[in-house]
C-alpha cells in the first residue's frame, strides 16, 4: 500500500565546514573540521515529515557506498519508508556546504545518483492510497514534471518546493496544489504574491525566513508570523523542514494555513541545531499543531 505522503527528491551526503567567511574567487580560507551529515532536499523533506508523525516514503536514489548507507540509516531511523529508494551505479550525491558564524550556508551539489531518478521510477509507483506528492528539484526536472502530471491525474494533491529554482512548464504549474517559494523566487516569478496564482497553482506559500511565511490563496493572503528562537546556529535545510512539515499536516487533513503555522514552528526549531536532518524536531518537541 502506498504511503499517504510520497516525497520525490534528492538524497545527499552533506560535507559541512564552518568558515569565518566565504572565499572570493582565487582565494583560500581555512575552515573547521569537515562534518559529514545526511542531507539532500528530498531526504530532508521526508525525514522532517516523518519526525512529526507522517507516514511517508521517499522516491529517490543513492549509490552503493558509505554515504548511501548513511542516508538509508538516517531515513529509516526517522521512520521513512525507503523501499522506493533505489541503489544506483553512480555515487551518492554530495553537497559541499560552508556555514558562516551568522548561521547562513552556501551549497554546491554534485548530484551523482540523484540524476538517475527517472520517469520510469514514477511509472513503477502505485498512487493508490497516496494523498500528497511533494517534490523538489535536485532530481531531473523531467522526472518531477512527469510525477506531478501522473499524481495530479490520479487525484493526488501535489506540493512543489521550487528549490533549486528552475523553469517549469505551464501545465505543471497548473497541476500544483501548493507551490512553495522563498521571497526571492517569488519576486522572480511574479510582480506580487497574488500573481503567483496566475501562473497556475491552486495556492502558494512564500517562505520569509525569520519573518515566517505567507499563504496565498484565491480568497486572499494570510501572513503566518515567525516563531522567535534564541540563537540561529545553522539554517541549512530549514526550507526542507518547512516543506516536510507542511506536507505532513496536509496529508493529515489540515488546511493550508494550519499546515503553514505548524511548519513555521518546525523550521524555526530546525535552525537552532547544526545540519539538516539531525536538526529536525519530533512532534513532541514542536507541541500542539493548533
Ligand atoms: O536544502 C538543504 C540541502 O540542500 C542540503 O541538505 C544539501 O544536501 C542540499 O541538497
Amino acid at each position: 500500500m502506498t504511503k499517504p505522503l510520497l516525497v520525490l527528491g534528492s538524497a545527499n551526503a552533506d560535507l559541512v565546514v564552518e568558515v569565518g567567511r566565504r572565499p572570493a574567487g582565487g582565494e583560500t580560507v581555512l575552515g573547521g573540521d569537515t562534518v559529514v551529515l545526511p542531507g539532500g532536499k528530498g531526504a530532508n523533506t521526508a525525514v522532517a515529515a516523518a519526525r512529526v508523525g507522517a507516514s511517508v516514503a521517499l522516491v529517490g536514489a543513492v549509490g552503493d557506498d558509505g554515504y548511501g548507507a548513511l542516508l538509508r540509516e538516517s531515513l529509516e531511523s526517522s521512520g521513512v519508508d525507503t523501499s522506493l529508494v533505489k541503489t544506483s551505479a553512480r555515487p551518492t550525491g554530495i553537497a559541499y556546504i560552508t556555514v558562516t558564524p551568522d548561521g547562513e550556508n552556501s551549497i554546491v551539489v554534485s548530484p551523482g545518483a540523484n540524476a538517475d531518478v527517472s520517469s520510469s521510477d514514477v511509472d513503477g509507483l502505485s498512487f493508490g492510497g497516496a494523498r500528497i506528492l511533494t517534490c523538489s528539484l535536485e532530481v531531473p526536472l523531467e522526472t518531477v514534471v512527469h510525477a506531478i502530471g501522473v499524481a495530479s491525474a490520479a487525484g493526488v494533491r501535489t506540493v512543489l518546493n521550487l528549490s533549486p529554482v528552475a523553469g517549469l512548464p505551464a501545465e505543471t504549474l497548473r497541476q500544483l496544489t501548493v507551490l512553495i517559494v522563498n521571497e526571492h523566487e517569488a519576486a522572480q516569478l511574479a510582480a506580487d504574491w497574488r500573481g503567483l496564482l496566475d501562473l497556475g497553482p491552486a495556492s502558494a506559500i512564500v517562505t520569509l525566513g525569520s519573518r515566517g511565511a505567507a499563504v496565498v490563496e484565491r480568497t486572499g493572503v494570510v501572513e503566518v508570523p515567525a516563531v522567535e528562537v534564541a540563537e540561529v546556529v545553522d539554517t541549512t535545510g530549514a526550507g526542507d523542514a518547512f516543506a516536510g512539515a507542511v506536507s505532513a499536516r496536509l496529508a493529515n487533513g489540515d488546511d493550508i494555513v494550519q499546515a503553514a503555522r505548524y511548519a513555521v514552528k518546525v523550521a524555526a526549531l530546525s535552525v537552532t541545531k547544526p545540519g539538516a536532518q539531525p536538526s529536525y524536531p519530533t512532534a513532541a518537541e514542536v507541541g500542539s499543531p493548533n
